[in-house]
């Protein structure tokens, strides 16, 4: 057997052992971009194998966490997509202005920009007061960069683009302060918003929720973990509700996909019918 065939038989009882010690389970990832990232962690990380690493792995909340860290990808940036933040402003908020609490979860919100991005918008809606935001990821280390909300000063400007480009109309710099490089939320942004670990692969569901929004985060699942996920939302979510995916994700050919209907074609919000089918 050459390398290749070796590497995956590696990495499927390594991912095996992860879950049964740990509970994180990465078995229902896309092989190829796992593949990937597992090369990369381990061309990195001193060991010659995945064999090698399997042990400490085993024994090392420390080095999981960095592992964790190196096989999920968590790029992200305020106000990303920003047209999906226009179709919020523009299409949604008018129908979460009619409810008095809003609750919203963003599953896989990594480093957070994605969150204080909504929480900006709520505000600038009036809805301050009047909302709270889950925001989970699978990832301490990306967790605890999300709790501090602080950034380096040289994204700003791509930041306040998206901004713009969103529908925003206030001065962006007003949610910010600059110190050195780099750039700190305003602390009042964090009030409404609760950030805590969950898995979607193995978690259970937060209920009664008035919208979902996991973005950019399923692409990186096989069918069977979509389906869970997609499942775990669907009962997440209030009738009415909306459920929020990334512009390479969609509800086509998924089990769940009868209950809801697109808010407008293309914008992968989707919004969950009354009566389920
Ligand atoms: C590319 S980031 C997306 C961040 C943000 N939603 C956005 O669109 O900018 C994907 C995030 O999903 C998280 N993730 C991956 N697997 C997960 C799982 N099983 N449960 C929860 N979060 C997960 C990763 O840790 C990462 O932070």
């Amino acid at each position: 057997m050459n390398n290749d065939g070796i590497f995956d038989i590696e990495s499927r009882l390594l991912l095996e052992a992860l879950q049964q010690v740990y509970g994180y389970d990465f078995r229902d990832y896309a092989e190829s971009s796992l593949r990937r990232r597992l090369l990369n962690w381990l061309s990195g990380s001193g060991f010659a194998n995945l064999s090698e690493a399997q042990g400490r792995l085993l024994r090392d909340r420390n080095l999981l966490d960095q592992f964790v860290c190196g096989i999920t990808v968590n790029v992200s940036e305020m106000f990303r997509d920003p047209l999906f933040f226009r179709a919020v402003r523009e299409q949604v908020v008018p129908h979460l202005k009619t409810y008095s609490f809003v609750k919203i979860w963003h599953a896989g919100c990594a480093s957070g920009e994605e969150v204080y991005s909504m929480a900006i918008l709520l505000r600038e809606e009036g809805l301050q007061g009047r909302y709270r935001i889950y925001a989970t990821d699978v990832n301490e280390e990306v967790l605890s960069k999300a709790r501090e909300g602080i950034y380096p000063l040289k994204e700003m400007q791509r930041f306040i683009r998206n901004y713009q480009k969103s529908g925003g109309q206030h001065d962006f710099a007003d949610y910010y302060t600059a110190r050195y490089d780099h750039a700190m939320l305003m602390p009042e942004l964090k009030k409404e918003i609760v950030f805590a670990a969950h898995n979607l692969a193995v978690d259970a569901d937060f209920g009664e929720m008035n919208m979902v929004v996991c973005r950019n985060v399923m692409i990186y699942f096989k069918a069977a973990l979509k389906e869970r996920v997609l499942e775990l939302f669907d009962r997440a979510l209030l009738p009415g509700g909306f459920l929020c995916l990334g512009q390479k994700e969609s509800l086509e050919k998924r089990g769940v996909a009868g209950n809801y209907d697109e808010l407008a074609r293309g914008t992968r919000i989707y919004v969950k019918r009354y009566l389920q089918s």
